[in-house]
């Protein structure tokens, strides 16, 4: 069972997962403002650089085309902060330790375990901020609540060094709903919970119709 599910995330479908910002808000309290992070795994529209700019941090925005094993960001950064692609999260592990910065890596939980790991987290420590339940990751940001989302069976959580309080903190996940989704982002005065009821992707086309975006 066990060996199931580290065969199923090092699937490379789970390289190009997003995550949604409900998984990123139980890290904030623990990041300090004004620090300039570099999130190495932005592919343009990374929630994690969105909120950490809401937070009042400056992000440098990187992707697979810079790559992370050889780039070097121009302006100097206090904290990496990322999700990386599943398949190659040792490599990120590592190279992490090796610019000897704090950071925050959303890693499967069973990254936890683990021979090379091991070495690292003995070595360099490792702190967790568990989360207490699934994160559902999105395809990508327009698909969020309107096509079937990427269903996962492993949990995640923040795997963090010089960052916590702690080695060890439990966080409770607020998923957001599509209710407070819709919400968030309907300008219009219909009867939300009715289409709720009926067909969410009527309800987006109707929503970006009328904020004049192509659908
Ligand atoms: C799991 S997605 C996460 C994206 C984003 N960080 C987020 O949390 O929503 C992993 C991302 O890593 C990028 N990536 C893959 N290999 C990379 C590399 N060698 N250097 C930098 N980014 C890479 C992919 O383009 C993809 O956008």
């Amino acid at each position: 069972m066990k060996n199931a599910m580290i065969n199923y995330i090092k699937n490379e479908k789970f390289d190009d997962i997003y995550t949604p910002e409900y998984a990123i808000t139980p890290l904030l309290e623990y990041i300090p403002r004004n620090i300039t992070v570099w999130e190495c795994c932005d592919f343009g529209g990374s929630k994690i650089t969105k909120l950490l700019k809401e937070h009042g941090c400056e992000v440098i925005s990187t992707d697979k085309e810079e790559n992370f094993f050889e780039y070097k960001p121009k302006e100097n950064f206090d904290m990496i902060i990322t999700n990386p692609p599943y398949s190659l999260k040792d490599e990120f592990l590592k190279k992490c330790y090796e610019w000897n910065k704090p950071f925050c890596l959303l890693l499967p939980i069973t990254a936890l375990e683990g021979k090379t790991r091991g070495e690292m987290y003995r070595k360099n420590g490792i702190e967790v901020l568990v989360l207490d339940g699934r994160v559902q990751f999105m395809e990508n940001m327009i698909k969020d609540y309107t096509k079937k989302k990427s269903g996962n069976w492993f949990n995640t959580s923040w795997f963090c060094h010089n960052v916590l309080p702690e080695k060890l903190i439990f966080k409770e996940l607020k998923k957001q709903s599509k209710q407070s989704w819709l919400k968030k982002y309907s300008k219009t005065s219909f009867n939300l919970q009715k289409w709720l009821d009926k067909n969410v992707k009527l309800c987006y086309t109707i929503i970006t119709i009328k904020k004049g975006e192509k659908t």
